[in-house]
């Protein structure tokens, strides 16, 4: 039996979010290819290993590639298509002759242990054409609709279970499935199934999940014990009271009370916020980036702030962890609406915010109520680019 595996990973990571391809991201100091390529030393058949790569990485590929993998196994990499289902016909198109068996892998299941390609190689070499690693499903299956609700009783999990790869077939079975269904599918065993062939299960594991959104891949470098780039921003504003300016606090209207003077409509608690979590991506300031040099930003609504400080930091590769907000105020009365602004930032910013409120007790500007005092905290991660 001479085995290829193809690791196809030509996706561009959507969900992710990165700002390069998924296989190209990092944890703890290698790409997700790289990891993934790893768990192959560890096999103890030679392979021909085949890497899809986007066309613009290809170089790189073949760099990681070559350095990632044993000198036993063979590396050869070619550029995939728009479709996972297209990279995998771009790897079968590039099988040596001799190769009678075929593993097909998504490298963004970068944490697979070799065990899990041993069990499929060895299911195959027992006579199995097309073989699939699965995990048993442990949550709770129901049939929704997403407009009305749960439409009906759970489904029998028992008779379900989640599929992974490397996913394992006869070269002739995978090859002339694809060929006869050009279309996509999420798997290659679901195109084995559609030429009618049967599939037979391996114990997948749970370490070959597939990293998908930031989460995932937050769970890999944990599992791979790497500490989290974690940083800390801190900011501070002031804003005098304003009684010809109607008081937006918190992303909310509070009629009837004194406003606060400013550019835009004056939200102190959104620009503090705002500030903190540029402080903690340095990257910059609300004065520099929509301070009075931006005519545009004047009377503006505050949440336009927090939306494009959102973004940067989003595509920096920060991920919010919490904000914590301290305002120092005679006027409003805040605590009667803190639960509400609170859940509101939180929904907003995605992570928890808090905001609370004092009096400084008569002391100093705001103790004479000539304008309120706010300082915010934001903690943020920054994960692999
Ligand atoms: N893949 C591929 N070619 C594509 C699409 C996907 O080689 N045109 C690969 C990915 O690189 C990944 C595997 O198929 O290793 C599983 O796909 P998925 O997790 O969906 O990755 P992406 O398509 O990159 O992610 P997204 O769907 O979020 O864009
Ligand atoms: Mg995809």
């Amino acid at each position: 039996m001479t085995i290829s595996v193809i690791v196809v990973a030509a996706g561009s990571g959507e969900r992710l979010g990165a700002t390069r391809p998924k296989a190209f991201v990092d944890i703890a100091g290698k790409t997700l290819l790289e990891h993934a390529l790893s768990a192959l030393n560890d096999v103890a058949h030679d392979m021909q290993v085949i890497i899809v790569a986007p066309a613009p990485w290809v170089g790189a590929a073949e760099d990681l590639g070559r350095a990632a993998v044993s000198p036993r196994h063979a590396v050869v990499v070619v550029s995939g298509g728009a479709t996972r289902s297209d990279s995998v016909r771009a790897g079968l198109g590039v099988l040596a002759d001799d190769v009678t068996t075929v593993l097909i892998h998504d490298a963004a299941r970068a944490l697979c242990p070799p065990e899990v390609f041993t069990r499929v190689i060895d299911a195959l070499t027992a006579g199995a054409q097309a073989v699939i690693p699965t995990i048993d499903v442990v949550d709770t299956l129901s049939p929704i609709d997403h407009t009305t609700g749960v439409t009906g009783f759970a489904v029998d999990r028992s008779a379900l279970s989640i599929v992974q790869t490397p996913q394992g077939f006869s070269r002739k079975v995978i090859s002339d499935a694809h060929t006869a269904h050009p279309e996509n599918a999420t798997d290659d065993a679901e195109i084995a199934r559609m030429a009618g062939h049967n599939v037979m299960s391996v114990p997948g594991d749970l370490r070959a999940f597939k990293i998908t959104h930031p989460a995932d891949l937050e769970r890999a470098r944990l599992l791979l014990g790497q500490a989290e780039d974690l940083r800390v921003g801190i900011a501070a504003d002031v804003h005098a009271y304003d009684d010809h300016t109607p008081l937006v606090l918190g992303g909310v209207a509070w009629p009837g009370e004194p406003g606060l003077s400013g550019h835009s409509d004056g939200d102190i608690v959104l620009h503090v916020i705002c500030d903190a979590l540029l402080q903690a991506a340095s990257l910059g300031d609300m004065g520099t980036l929509f301070g009075v040099s931006r005519p545009e930003f004047d009377g503006a609504n505050s949440r336009v702030f927090v939306d494009n400080v959102l973004q940067r930091l989003a595509e920096d590769g920060f991920t919010i962890r919490s904000v914590s907000c301290q305002l120092v105020a005679n006027t409003p009365r805040f605590a009667g609406r803190r639960e509400e602004i609170s859940g509101l930032l939180t929904d907003i910013v995605g992570a928890p915010v808090h905001v609370a409120s004092t009096t400084s007790d008569g002391l100093g500007f705001t103790g004479r109520g000539e304008g309120m005092a706010a300082f915010a905290v934001a903690l943020v991660a920054r994960h692999g680019s």
